[in-house]
């Protein structure tokens, strides 16, 4: 027989928590890091928008009030668990209506409105969670598995309002890994070769995490039509969902990472890029957009190997490997609970074998790797 339970008793608001069913199996020893994840580019949520999102292994409602403020509430109405994001509605300039049965909630989640009862209920209250709009661009917002509010704030990077630089040009990515495992790129010099096929790689000068921040600083040398151009790559991470990487040499290009976890198991990236005025509208433009695409291409190169690869809790390391334990050990903050120890070896998924064994499909070959056959 089902346990039919009253209805919510107590005194006070208590907000409605939900729990989504776990991921077939964990792939990794981590779950989901707390901090700032940029869930939206502005422009994507117009006042009056309410959008359904699934992100932290959670359903989520967003949306933009009538005076511009942007919410993330958790997407089930108290009353009788009605979904926001499937038909809700802004009413009243600032308050989320349940398209169920028309209740009415402000931006903290309490009831604001019953429509058929002279009364609210003080006890139904929805999850909210802390937003910030960053430059007119960025939506972030915090997220702790535990319901904690912000441990740090983000720096607003100059470059996000600077008028010489570019308009933004932005992509968004789904990749089947852990965040934690695309940032581990960032301090991965030896790969270039082998994942990007480049020459030359970047050698890291220096690797600090201070508190919630991690910085990396290293050398580049682009080759061009020209010949070799010296270049920077530094990257300045605020927490696990923010990352700004400043490419210097051939042009001054600006990228704002976010990576935002879906579930445990899974994240989207959005990159955000701005390209310096070279003082040529349309010079700027095509280096920019040059840039922008070795990038993605880059980004699509790495794939393959984040989807596929197994997180090792102690890996073989070269004594001259640059500083993965030191990274991993500045992204473990970000984590609410330790690490589960069960086994050193985390795999992936097995694969589906409906048609056969799996089978690796190869980028299009790219410059370099034409580049690379001809050598
Ligand atoms: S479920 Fe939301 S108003 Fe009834
Ligand atoms: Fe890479």
């Amino acid at each position: 027989m089902t346990d039919v339970l009253p209805p919510q008793a107590g005194s006070g608001p208590r907000p409605l928590d939900h729990v989504v069913p776990e991921p077939d199996g964990y792939r990794y020893p981590f779950r989901i890091p707390f901090g700032w994840f940029q869930i939206a580019w502005s422009e994507e949520v117009k006042p009056g928008d309410v959008l359904p999102r699934f992100y932290f292994g959670r359903h989520l409602v967003l949306w933009r009030d009538h005076d511009g403020q942007i919410h993330v509430n958790d997407a089930f109405c108290p009353h009788l668990g009605g979904h926001f994001g499937y038909g809700g509605k802004v009413v009243d300039g600032c308050k989320l209506q349940c398209p169920f049965h028309g209740w009415e909630f402000d931006a903290q989640g309490t009831n604001t409105n019953i429509p058929y009862s002279t009364r609210t209920n003080s006890k139904a209250s929805v999850r909210s969670y802390p937003v910030r709009e960053i430059g007119d661009h960025i939506v972030s917002v915090w997220f702790h598995p535990d319901g904690a509010q912000p441990l740090y704030e983000l720096d607003i990077p100059a470059e996000m309002t600077d008028p010489s630089y570019s308009a933004w040009t932005d992509k968004h990515f789904g990749v089947n890994a852990a965040a934690q495992e695309l940032a581990e790129n960032a301090v991965d010099g030896p790969h270039f070769r082998y994942v990007h096929n480049t020459e030359i790689v970047p050698e890291i000068e220096s690797y600090e995490a201070d508190g919630f921040t991690a910085h990396m600083r290293s050398v580049q040398r682009f080759p061009t039509p020209r010949g070799v151009v010296d270049g920077r790559i530094d990257v300045d991470n605020q927490g696990p969902g923010f990352g700004v990487t400043r490419f210097s040499g051939i042009v001054d290009t600006f990228l704002l990472g976010a990576a935002i976890p879906v579930d445990a198991n899974r994240c989207e990236v959005r990159f955000s890029f701005k390209t310096k005025s070279l003082g040529d509208e349309k010079a700027t433009s095509s280096v920019g957009q040059a840039f922008v695409h070795e990038v993605c291409k880059q980004f699509e190169e790495d794939r393959p190997v984040w989807e596929n690869k197994a997180h090792l809790r102690r890996p073989a390391l070269a004594d001259t490997d640059p500083p993965f334990m030191k990274f991993r050990k500045w992204y473990a903050q970000f984590y609410a609970e330790p690490a589960h120890a069960e086994h050193d070896v985390w795999a992936p998924a097995a694969p589906d074998l409906a048609g056969g064994q799996p089978v690796f499909v190869p980028n299009e070959a790219t410059a370099s790797r034409k580049h690379r056959t001809t050598e």
